[in-house]
């Protein structure tokens, strides 16, 4: 069994500054090479002040953003309240309490007989965890691919394999670094609730809008009342469906995988709609989700983080996990009423 390495210790911050164009968001650079060199995509890192008292609670968890060298990573955080208020206040120069990497990262699954579609879903500050994950996918493709090459040498990485991210916020200056993300993505869609840049809307919708093309039979509405108001709005989805369906064999061959981070209603409508639209769907391809429940020890021990998870072996039909140790990425099929 694979042993993850948890370091523990003061180092030092090299950047604490204001992201452009927000009113809280800080992007927080720190000396390290252990996390910058080895941490997986969702993992996450327990942060507090040096200043701060003793008591390890006060610590706080967030994703590890990127690596800037080989040297020290970033973690891109919002200020919400006491904790990233403090964090806030470290100049450069002074050292940071840090444990991590922590928790299972992003799992990749690629299929060297299929076309692979990863498609990432992030809201707001969400895109935190994800925003690595272009690479980490391209990095295990390349190493997989040069393990098998004997195999497979006519095999074409950039036609077989698309990154396409899905990234929606309140308003425009909360879709953070938006300029300089698309060089990663082989598409990228924007929505905002207020309109201000791309789609209006929410993410969800309009990654919906769009499932027809990466997805076609494998999408097709199951055990739907059509009469439900509720389902309505989405019906056009399953229309496209039939209509693509000379398409279906070619589109058979794909292996999707979606990855998200975002506000919890966000994520409860995606896995929802996931539930809703096909069970089919939900088995067949895979979406991974990273939670942001509170945590207070971020090691697993005060069982301040546990969620419920399905299990087919009690009355119950849950059971409980801890979103610091057992995650905080699941794999969204296993959530219970999430
Ligand atoms: C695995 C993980 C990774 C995370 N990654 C990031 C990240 O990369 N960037 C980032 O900005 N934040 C991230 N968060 C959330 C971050 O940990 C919280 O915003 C932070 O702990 C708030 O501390 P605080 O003392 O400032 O706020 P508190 O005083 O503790 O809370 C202030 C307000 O924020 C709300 N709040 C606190 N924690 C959360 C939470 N986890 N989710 C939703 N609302 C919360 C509280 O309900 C309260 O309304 C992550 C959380 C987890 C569990
Ligand atoms: S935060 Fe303590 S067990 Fe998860």
């Amino acid at each position: 069994m694979e042993i993850k390495k948890i370091i523990s210790g003061n180092f030092e911050v090299t950047v604490n500054i204001k992201v452009k164009d927000t009113d809280n968001t800080y992007l927080l650079r720190i000396k390290n090479a252990f996390i910058s060199q080895n941490f997986i995509p969702g993992q996450f890192v327990m942060i507090k002040p040096d200043f701060c008292c003793s008591d390890p609670l006060s610590a706080r968890p967030f994703s590890v953003f990127r690596k800037f060298n080989e040297n020290e990573f970033e973690v891109l955080y919002r200020v919400c309240g006491k904790g990233t208020e403090l964090l806030s206040n470290v100049k450069k120069g002074d050292y940071v309490s840090v444990t991590g990497p922590s928790g299972n990262g992003f799992k990749i699954l690629n299929n060297k007989k299929s076309q692979n579609i990863y498609i990432l879903i992030a809201g707001g500050i969400g895109i935190a965890p994800l925003f690595s994950l272009p690479d980490f996918i391209k990095n295990h493709i390349i190493k997989n691919s040069i393990k098998e090459n004997e195999e497979n040498e006519n095999y074409d990485l950039e036609e077989n394999n698309k990154i396409i991210l899905y990234y929606g916020s309140k308003t425009e200056n909360e879709l953070y670094f938006r300029h300089s993300i698309h060089s990663s993505y082989d598409e990228v869609y924007f929505a905002t609730d207020d309109g201000s840049f791309g789609y209006k809307g929410n993410i969800v919708d309009l990654l919906f809008y769009n499932m027809k093309d990466y997805c076609l039979k494998n999408f097709e509405l199951e055990n739907k009342d059509k009469n439900n108001e509720k389902d309505k709005k989405n019906v056009f989805v399953n229309k496209e469906v039939i209509k693509s369906e000379e398409n279906v064999s070619i589109k058979e061959q794909l292996n999707i995988q979606f990855y998200s981070c975002g506000p919890k209603p966000m994520l409860s409508n995606l896995i929802n709609k996931f539930r809703d639209y096909s069970l089919d769907t939900f088995k067949k391809n895979s979406l991974q989700v990273s939670l942001e429940e509170h945590f207070a020890c971020g090691i697993g021990v005060c069982l301040g983080c546990v969620i419920k998870i399905n299990s087919y072996n009690n009355s119950d039909n849950f059971i409980f996990k801890r979103v610091c140790k057992d995650g905080p990425v699941f794999e969204a099929s296993e959530l219970y009423n999430y």
